[in-house]
């Protein structure tokens, strides 16, 4: 047995059983069913909280043949609060199940959040890195911490939280540690700024998980790259290293960095001798956003057992307005997402292949010409079209009683658009399609995303339509297919019982903290 095993279980036997969660929810969610599955703008087949606030996805790992992933949770309102890490889990990325509340805030080391950081598995536990954050009169002071699961279900802090108490530079805002192994080595990438108020990664490294060393500033901004960074993931693909960051702070440049944060990426290559990226220049200039639609921040992302690459994120963004909020609840995920990369060194994203399971009926397939217009039937939807060259004008309007959805690709300046209309309601990105104008485009209750040719843009934002007509506007001829997508994310009530007769009540599973705070 490995050494971090036995310290694991000396944890387990002196913690008492401080197994927790929040099952109310649950509950509540079977007793009226049918009412809140009518919520106004409630998606379909993008994951959302079972109740309340949902924003980034704090972890996402694979343990025993099932996908786990876990998102920042605010339960008891359609607000941001002390964030939890909300829990689902699914065998096929398609179907997933709401599980109980991984952590949540409740010890003096998070009690005013456990945010983002990474779930991967070690000797058969599934292990939560996070931040536990607690706010005192002047300042957030930010740790790291650790949580275990033998089940996959319920999760226990360990014993000697925080696992990392400081911040090299003394500032306490030092967050959402990215974990990984190589060699028996550990890593821990963390997202922090700098005196000068530059965004800025330090990593630490450990020989066990438990005991880490600051290793140094692994890189920082030089000033044009925002005063936060947050959410670092670093990944292999066809032997480069792409490093994800969500930004604060970036300035719009013409239809660059529109949103207020920023989520994107740089290539480089992580030399794990020194422990350090060979010439990494993360700048405007290197820096490439990962969507380019009005809602997308936080992304992380999963090695698959098959190999593939796969990313998922909050459709959300800070201080927008979520309609939806006044019914209870706010937000949702993005579709996941496969990466790969071009020849370029640029990231294509498309959707998971599996999601076309979520087919149900053809409800369109045919050409259509531009000005003509059909019936959207439905509020959960996929269209694809495609038109026969890239010489004309591609326009597809989404249209309801006073308000619309427009993508339109123009062929003289190469470019790809959305405008969802109101205030700053137009979002743009360079396209040179190939041979054809190719979109798929997943509409659901209150998001549209737009993946364009092989991944090359994405667009993912909020939108609030009613009934919807399409209209072909442009120049060119599409052919379009419509499918009707099913809903994907549920209870099993009988993990619901199960946790019921395992008397949780006894361990307290029924309340939660900042409920009274
Ligand atoms: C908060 O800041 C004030 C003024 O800078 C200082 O006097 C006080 O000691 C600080 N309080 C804490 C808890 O750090
Ligand atoms: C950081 O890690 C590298 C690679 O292991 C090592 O060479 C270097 O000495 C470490 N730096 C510090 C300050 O520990
Ligand atoms: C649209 O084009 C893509 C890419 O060439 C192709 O895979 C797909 O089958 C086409 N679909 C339709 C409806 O024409």
């Amino acid at each position: 047995m490995e050494m971090d095993v036995i310290v694991f279980f000396a944890g387990l036997c002196l913690v008492s059983a401080e197994f927790f969660s929040d099952l109310s929810h649950v509950e509540k969610f079977l007793q009226n069913k049918e009412s809140s599955l009518r919520k106004k703008y409630r998606p379909f087949y993008h994951l959302t909280a079972p109740e309340g606030w949902i924003s980034s996805p704090t972890g996402f790992t694979v343990f025993k043949r099932k996908y786990h992933l876990f998102y920042q949770y605010y339960p008891y309102n359609g607000a941001w609060g002390h964030m939890s890490w909300g829990h689902a889990v699914s065998s096929d990325l398609i179907d997933w199940v709401h599980y109980p509340s991984a952590i949540i805030p409740k010890d003096y080391y998070d009690k005013h959040g456990c945010l983002a950081g990474t779930a991967l598995v070690r000797n058969n536990f599934l292990t939560l890195f996070y931040t536990g954050t607690v706010l005192t009169e002047n300042e957030t002071v930010q740790t790291q911490n650790l949580a275990l699961s033998g089940d996959g279900t319920l999760f226990q802090k360990y014993l000697y939280n925080p696992l990392v108490r400081d911040s090299p530079t003394g500032i306490g805002e030092i967050r959402n540690p990215k974990v990984w192994r190589f060699r028996n080595v550990w890593y821990m990438v963390l997202g922090t700024t700098s005196r000068q108020r530059h965004g800025q990664l330090v990593l630490y490294t450990s020989n066990d998980m438990f005991n880490w060393k600051l290793n140094g500033t692994l890189t920082e901004s030089y000033g044009d790259m925002g005063y936060i960074w947050e959410s670092p993931d670093i990944f292999e693909l066809n032997g480069y290293h792409v490093l994800i960051l969500s930004v604060q702070g970036i300035e719009a440049d013409g239809y660059r960095f529109r949103n207020l944060y920023q989520n994107g990426y740089v290539i480089g290559f992580f030399n794990y001798r020194k422990a350090k990226f060979d010439d990494l220049e993360v700048s405007t200039a290197t820096f490439h956003e990962l969507d380019y639609g009005h809602d997308f921040y936080g992304a992380k992302s999963l090695r698959a057992p098959d190999g593939r690459r796969l990313l998922v994120a909050w459709l959300g963004m800070w201080e927008s307005n979520f309609v939806e909020s006044t019914a209870g609840w706010a937000s949702m995920l993005t579709l996941i997402r496969e990466v790969k990369i071009n020849k370029h060194g640029r990231l294509l994203l498309m959707p998971i292949r599996e999601i076309v399971e979520l087919r149900t009926e053809m409800l369109e397939n045919a050409w259509y010409n531009p000005g003509e217009v059909f019936d959207a039937e439905s509020r959960s939807f996929e269209l694809i079209a495609n038109s026969s060259s890239v010489d004309a004008d591609v326009g597809i309007v989404f249209e309801w009683k006073d308000g619309r959805y427009a993508v339109g690709y123009s062929s003289n300046h190469e470019y790809i658009m959305i405008d969802r209309g109101g205030v700053d309601g137009v979002r743009r990105a360079y396209w040179s399609p190939k041979d054809a104008v190719n979109l798929r485009i997943f509409v659901d209750a209150s998001c549209i995303e737009v993946f364009c040719g092989e991944g090359e843009v994405v667009f993912s934002s909020r939108v609030y339509p009613k009934a919807m007509n399409i209209r072909i506007s442009g120049e060119a001829q599409l052919h379009i297919v419509q499918y009707r997508l099913r809903r994907s994310a549920g209870f099993d009530i009988k993990l619901a019982k199960r946790l019921k007769e395992d008397d949780l009540h006894k361990y307290n599973l029924f309340t939660h903290p900042s409920e009274n705070q």
